[in-house]
Parts: C-alpha cells; structure tokens; sequence
C-alpha cells in the first residue's frame, strides 16, 4: 500500500523510488533488434543507484500543483534517461575521462568507448518516445516534448557542457580570455552550472507542472524555486569534488581541481560557495510561497540538496 502522502523528501523518496525504478526498466525494454550486449550496457548505467533526484523533482511538483503524482511518471523517466545519458558522455575520456560512477565502473570501462557513446544515444532518444507514447494528452505531451529537447539541447545542458569543456581547454580555439576578471569568471560560471545541470533539474519541475495541468503561476514559482536550486545543486556538486568522499560520493572526488575546472570553490573558496548555497536554497523555498499547501516535499528537498554527502 503506497503511504497516502509522505511530508519529507526521504520519505516521499522511499515511497516513490520503487516505482521510478520499475517505470525505467520498462522504458528500456526495447524489441530483439537491440543486441543483448547494448542492452547491457544501456541498463548497466540507468538501473544503477542514482539518487534520482531529477524524476523525484517531477513528482513532487506535479503533487505541489494538485495533481495525480503517477500522472507525472513519463515524465520522471525521461528526464532521468537524459541526465543518464549526459552522465555516461560526461564520464567518456574525450570529456571528464572518469572511472567510476555510482559506485561501479564508469559505461566505458566496462563496455568500451564505442558502445558507451551508443547506450547514451539511445536513452537520449528513448526519453522522447516515453514522452510521446506514455503521457495521455496529445497536447500535454507536445509541450514536454518540446521543453524537454530544449533543456537537453545545444543552449542549455549540451551548451553547458561545452563552456565547461573549453573552460579546461579542451576546445580548441575556444580559450577562456586571458585577462578576464574574477567577475567576469564568475559569471561564466553561473552561466555554465546553470545550462550544463540547472536546465534538466528547472526542466524536471516544470514537466511534473504540465502533468498536474499546473498553471501560469505555479509554473513561475517552480520556475524561480528550480533556477536556485538548479545553481545550488551544481555549487554543492562542486563542493563535495574538494570535501566528499568517493565512498559516499560512489564517483572519484579532487579531480575538478586536478583538471583545472572552473568551479566555485575555485573562484570563491569552500566557506563563500557554501554561503552563497545557503542563500540560494532560503530563496529557492520562499519561491515556493504561490504555490500553496503541498510544498512540503519541495522544501525539504531543497534542504537535502544543500545538507546532501552525496
Ligand atoms: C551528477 O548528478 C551530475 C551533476 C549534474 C552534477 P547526480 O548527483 O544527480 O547523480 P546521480 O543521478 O545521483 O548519479
Ligand atoms: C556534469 O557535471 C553535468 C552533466 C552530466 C551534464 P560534472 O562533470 O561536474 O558531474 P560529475 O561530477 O562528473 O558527476
Ligand atoms: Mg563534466
Ligand atoms: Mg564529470
Ligand atoms: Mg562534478
């Protein structure tokens, strides 16, 4: 028997985790025409351990808007098989050349180059065809279908990713300016951390609104509760780089310096970053205020994030 409606993050999460867990494997039953070993691969990565915090944000803010949370479970799994997708690209030697993931070895390491790239295409693509198969209403569909590519897209995550990448030198001609000011470094920043994780968490919330028939209003308060805690989410990733551990983490940790990454413990240094998450995450839960009775989960995951060891 599910728990009628859970009040705190973990609590929602355990209630709620299993059935994200078996929507997903379902999601990638895909026919005979996928090899078992891509198979394999693709489901190595997604049934791993995550936090799932992307598809627990689509919960919890299709509930906040009063609506049925299950109605919102298309949209949880696409966005956590886009955020799997971008983690098993980001982990790839060409980018962040990372062996360990969620405790295991990284797609890669155990897949190989090539049939990692090929897992991540594929739950990339996939995400769209659970969206356009699975959510009843044509037009509720179309229009997660249509923010969700944007968020995923070239001006937000891919464009993320890529600032980040030539951040660290790895585009050529694409240098970071020599003479750039601290400000200016900054902002840089808070532009990349925004687009390259921001989008996909603002995206999660404003998925479960449409899932709920949310309306304007509640959008713009998930909107100003997701864009903090999209920035909170990043700073704190960042922070544990410098001062988590591997074990809890279940991902290698000091390699963001070790790189050279632009990160705001680098620009701000560890006590200014947590600050500025603290801030962030008050601002992020008055946000919540239009949005009424059912924001508890909301609140309490924001805190999460900010207090999170992993
Ligand atoms: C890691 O995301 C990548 C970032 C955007 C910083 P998570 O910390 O949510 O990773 P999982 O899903 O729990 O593995
Ligand atoms: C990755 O950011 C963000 C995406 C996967 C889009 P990081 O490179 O900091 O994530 P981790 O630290 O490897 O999880
Ligand atoms: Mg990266
Ligand atoms: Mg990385
Ligand atoms: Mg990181």
């Amino acid at each position: 028997m599910v728990q009628a409606s859970p009040t705190t993050f973990s609590d929602f999460a355990v209630t709620w985790r299993p059935r994200i867990d078996t929507a997903l494997a379902e999601a990638v039953r895909f026919d005979a025409g996928c090899s078992p070993r891509l198979r394999e691969a693709i489901e190595y990565s997604l049934l791993a351990p995550g936090k799932r915090l992307r598809p627990l944000l689509a919960l919890a803010a299709c509930r906040a808007c009063g609506g049925n949370v299950e109605a919102a479970l298309p949209a949880a799994c696409a966005v956590e098989m886009i955020h799997c997708y971008s983690l098993i690209h980001d982990d790839l030697p060409a980018m962040d050349d990372d062996d360990l993931r969620r405790g295991r070895p990284t797609n890669h390491k155990v897949f190989g180059e090539g049939l990692a790239v090929l897992a991540g295409d594929a739950l990339l693509t996939a995400a769209f065809e659970v969206l356009a198969t699975q959510i009843d209403s044509p037009e509720t569909a179309v229009r997660c279908t249509a923010e969700l590519a944007v968020a995923a897209g070239a001006a937000r995550l891919i464009g993320g990713q890529a600032d980040d990448l030539a951040e660290e030198g790895k585009v050529p001609e694409a240098a970071p300016p020599a003479n750039r000011t601290n400000a200016q470094a900054l902002a840089q920043l808070e532009a990349i951390h925004r687009r390259k994780t921001g989008a996909m968490l603002l995206v999660s919330l404003r998925l479960g609104g449409h899932a709920a028939g949310a309306s304007d209003e509640q959008l713009a308060a998930l909107d100003a509760y997701g864009e903090r805690l999209g920035l909170t989410f990043q700073i704190m990733d960042d922070l544990l780089d410098v001062s988590g551990s591997q074990e809890s983490m279940g991902k290698r940790v000091g390699k963001d310096a070790a790189r050279g990454k632009l990160t705001f413990p680098g620009l701000l240094g560890l006590e200014e970053s947590r600050q500025r998450a603290t801030v962030l995450t008050a601002e992020a839960i008055a946000s919540l205020a239009p949005l009424g009775s059912e924001v508890e989960v909301l609140e309490d995951l924001a805190r999460y994030v900010v207090e999170r060891n992993h």
